[in-house]
């Protein structure tokens, strides 16, 4: 009992506190004085005001007539674009055998073993819908391989030569990743990652080369591929925490310097009357409820002021990743007519394998579409269920595995784990419905019901699709009404 009751605080700890608020954990094996220590510390931190808040205001908050000065938001340019994420691209040079590899394989959902046949699927796809340009907003790598890295780099170069335009972004795996590595039958051995410096000389054709403007404190840029229209490239990542040996932080964020370069930037384009998008790795609102509470490493570090920032300067289209789903929600401040959508792209190892073609017409209605890559080279038919088995299998063992940490028994995790897979492939494929029956917890067990009293709320979170439309959307950039 002792043992049931440990990891049935760990659960609590870990849904109320988030793993970094693992208190139980954190405690553990400390001697009296330390816990002392530790427990008139997080007192201290609860009881500590709001205003001990010392995040600085924006310009705009500062001085928000200074905002009005600026005359109203430049319309858009007519323009077509395609939006593609999260490759992970893992070159078979790396080693694509052996008991090491397999069991890579094993504890992951994303068909790594096929990141190079759906990217040259893809490209081709993409190539043929001839855009005016591209955005990729991170992950690009399998874990930041120097390698993968030129590999891409090398068919990125390919794709230019019909779509001149692309530019990139790093995502939490690219830079300075401690897990690079390459198998060797029953072993991995590490390889070389990047630095943020090699990431912007590999990338020197997408993006940093031609910009018109570069952030001196992180790998953000800003570029004009159409005339009128400014792309803010921005990195949210946190590559500087990585340590050797370790697996990259998931989370993201801007520093302050960042966040003044993206409002002097905004600025700028209201001066120089540019209608601006912008695009990032992380997640700049929830795409269902509970999010930030259940994967907040998802969402930028302090999303709202974020989010505020964009709305406030008029920028309508924000492209993220990360999360690998096809999710569109928006933040809307009624009573200014601020708005911005948050455009999220799946991952292109992870079905449903999309990327988004944007349109945005001269009368301000942005259309969004997306596509899918239903056949590669290997998998000429079938491959749409194919990825779904793949992903909804390896999400099941996932699964499986965290509910045998939690100690639910065989049989409940045979009863559980199917409806979270199922919610899970919902959310990434997006404009997901509520299942007309909820789980059953009738004739679970203790862990098990206790599981679901936690995990109920990411499971309907999951599949509550959040508005707007996910996959196939009209958006009015004037006025933020959809269709
Ligand atoms: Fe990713
Ligand atoms: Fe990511």
């Amino acid at each position: 009992m002792p043992v049931i009751a440990h990891e049935t605080r760990d659960v609590i700890s870990l849904i109320f506190f988030k793993d970094r608020w693992n208190i139980a954990g954190y405690l553990k094996e400390r001697g009296a004085v330390m816990k002392l220590i530790h427990v008139f510390f997080i007192i201290a931190l609860a009881a500590a005001p709001a205003s001990c808040d010392r995040t600085p205001a924006m310009q705009y908050e500062k001085d928000p007539a200074s905002v009005e000065l600026l005359g109203v938001i430049p319309d858009y340019p007519a323009v077509r674009f395609v939006v593609f994420s999260d490759t992970h691209y893992h070159d078979a040079s790396l080693g694509s055998s052996g008991a090491a590899y397999a069991n890579y394989l094993k504890d992951d959902s994303k068909l790594l073993h096929l990141s190079g046949e759906i990217l040259d699927a893809g490209m081709e796809k993409i190539a043929a819908e001839a855009p005016e340009f591209i955005i990729i907003p991170g992950d690009l790598t399998k874990d930041g391989e120097r390698i993968n890295h030129e590999r891409f780099s090398d068919k990125l170069g390919k794709l230019a030569k019909r779509v001149p335009r692309i530019y990139v972004v790093p995502g939490n795996h690219d830079i300075n990743n401690g897990m690079a590595c390459r198998y060797v039958g029953d072993a991995t051995e590490p390889v070389e990652s990047i630095s943020p410096e090699e990431f912007a000389k590999i990338y020197a054709d997408y993006g940093f080369s031609n910009s018109l403007a570069r952030d001196e404190s992180s790998l953000s840029y800003a570029v004009e591929p159409v005339a009128g229209l400014m792309v803010l490239a921005l990195d949210s990542c946190k590559y500087r925490e990585n340590r050797p040996g370790k697996h990259t932080e998931t989370s993201g964020s801007f520093s302050e310097a960042t966040m003044k370069w993206i409002e002097a930037m905004l600025i700028r384009s209201r001066k120089d009357k540019k209608a601006v998008i912008a695009f990032m790795h992380h997640g700049i609102v929830e795409h269902y409820p509970h999010n930030e509470k259940y994967y907040a490493r998802f969402i930028v570090d302090r999303y709202e002021r974020v989010s505020d920032l964009f709305a406030a300067y008029g920028v309508r289209l924000v492209f993220t990743g990360h999360y690998h789903s096809q999710d569109i929600t928006m933040k809307k401040l009624e009573s200014q007519n601020r708005f911005v959508f948050d455009i999220e792209t799946g991952s292109f190892v992870t079905h449903p394998c999309p990327y988004r073609v944007i349109s945005i017409d001269r009368h301000q209605s942005a259309r969004v579409e997306s596509r899918f890559i239903t056949s590669i080279a290997s998998k000429p038919g079938g491959f749409e269920k194919y990825s779904y088995d793949y992903t909804y299998n390896g999400t099941l063992g996932m699964v499986g595995k965290t509910l045998d940490k939690y100690m639910v028994s065989a049989s409940d995790t045979r009863s559980l784990a199917p409806d979270i897979a199922r919610a899970y492939l919902a959310h990434l494929r997006g404009d997901e419905k509520l299942p007309e029956k909820p789980t059953a917890t009738d004739g679970l067990g203790l862990l098990g019901r206790l599981t679901m009293v936690f995990m109920g709320t990411l499971i309907e979170g999951w599949n509550t699709d959040l508005p707007p439309a996910d996959n196939n959307i009209s958006m009015n950039l004037k006025t933020g009404e959809w269709r």
